[in-house]
């Protein structure tokens, strides 16, 4: 089992006609759920309350046992693995995180690696590593949970979760609890996180907007749980498969404004724009003047060529030294469904937004859409109709 966060373990999760009857219930809590998670892709299972989520979740780590069907997890049946091993084994994290309140941060994170038996040297070395990925400081391992913000709590029942390098993740609601605004910085950095460490993650909400931040994948739950639709959430959006889909999706009548609207119509976030052997000091005042906290390397004629690494940044003058291309590129004219589609397939969150002449006009980032989704003003058609036009 890696230790080390540079050796991250993901293995691919799928469901196979998965039912789950509870005894004594009319109809089943979900019904042949059949769906495939890549390794390192996060799936986001939506829909409204008692559509069979939590349920279908829990019979990954068998917290429910299967009533039929089956669960692969790398290419073995979970019903072969003892359910103390999987829970073991699979990273979980929930609403109310569960922290042992009178145990220190530190003991908590070392739950399962002590279970596991890990010497007391591998254990400091892990819960150490895993507070500077999360993003807390070292003194905090010997804090005690009622010391934290709710947030910071969020995040150690992320750390403990990883803490042994789980295949897998499990995280039911996790960020259900927290006020918006702490709620989108917890979303944005798990993403930064998930882009380093490329678990594979099953995200169950109910919120559609938080589904599509999050997913790779979504897969939308309807009573009775039965599979809607499983698909990327640009598709999703422009393509419902079925009118609960399109009602789910489009209760926010926003999306109307999506496939209307250009992206020259809506406030884009600022970034600094750089170009080879600028002073460092007058770099750093453009990026601390900016809204995104990465660089964008331009040519002569301020064309993006790609977000600058760190070593461009560390010298006397800034050099060509990429961490990224810039890609993709999005026209002030181009749709915000488009400009949205471009940044879901390129599996980032910032494009760049470049003028008539090819010169950078600013960044769109999917908290921007994701703004301006929860800016609009209901319409009185739902937008799916002319999604699909
Ligand atoms: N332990 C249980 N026993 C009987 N029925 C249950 C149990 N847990 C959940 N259910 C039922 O199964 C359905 C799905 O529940 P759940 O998976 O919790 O839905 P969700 O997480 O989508 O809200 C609901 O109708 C719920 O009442
Ligand atoms: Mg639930």
């Amino acid at each position: 089992m890696g230790d080390s966060s540079d050796r991250s373990t993901a293995e691919p999760l799928e469901f196979r006609e998965v039912t789950k009857r509870y005894p004594g219930a009319a109809q089943a809590a979900v019904d042949g759920l059949s769906l495939q998670v890549p390794a390192g892709e996060i799936c986001v299972l939506v829909g409204p309350s008692g559509c069979g989520k939590t349920t279908a979740m829990r019979m990954v780590n068998r917290m429910i046992e299967i009533t039929s069907g089956d669960i692969l997890l790398g290419d073995r049946s979970v019903r072969d693995r003892k359910p103390a091993d999987l829970r073991r084994e699979i990273g979980y994290v929930i609403q109310h995180v569960g922290l042992f309140p009178h145990w220190t941060i530190g003991e908590n994170i070392a739950t399962v690696p002590r279970l596991q038996g890990w010497d007391k040297r591998r254990i400091d070395t892990r819960v150490d590593e895993l507070l500077e990925l999360i993003g807390l400081p070292a003194e905090t391992r010997s804090r005690f949970p009622s010391q934290l913000s709710g947030g910071q709590r969020q995040r150690v029942g992320v750390a403990r979760a990883l803490a042994c390098d789980p295949p897998v993740m499990l995280m039911d609601e996790p960020f259900g609890a927290i006020d918006p605004i702490n709620r989108e910085r917890l979303q944005n950095e798990f993403l930064r996180l998930q882009a380093e460490l490329r678990k594979t993650i099953v995200f169950v909400t109910h919120d559609i907007d938080e589904a599509i931040k999050m997913g790779d994948r979504i897969a939308i739950l309807q009573e009775g749980g039965k599979l809607a639709q499983y698909a990327p959430p640009a598709e999703l959006l422009m393509y419902p498969a079925s009118r609960f889909v399109e009602d789910f999706v489009g209760s926010d009548r926003a999306l109307k404004r999506l496939a209307l609207q250009r992206v020259r119509d809506i406030d884009l976030w600022k970034a600094a724009a750089i170009r080879v052997g600028t002073p460092i000091a007058e770099a750093q005042a453009m990026i601390a003047d900016a809204d995104v906290s990465y660089a964008m390397l331009v040519d002569e004629a301020g064309r993006p060529k790609g977000w600058l690494s760190d070593r461009a940044l560390a010298g006397e003058r800034v050099t060509d030294d990429l961490r990224s291309p810039a890609h993709p590129i999005v026209d002030l004219d181009d749709v915000l469904r488009d400009a949205l589609a471009d940044l879901l397939s390129s599996e980032t969150r910032y494009g760049a937004v470049v003028d008539e002449r090819g010169a950078l006009a600013g960044i769109l980032s999917l908290e921007v859409i994701q703004q301006f989704l929860h800016a609009a003003p209901a319409a009185s058609a739902t937008g799916a109709d002319l999604l699909r036009e």
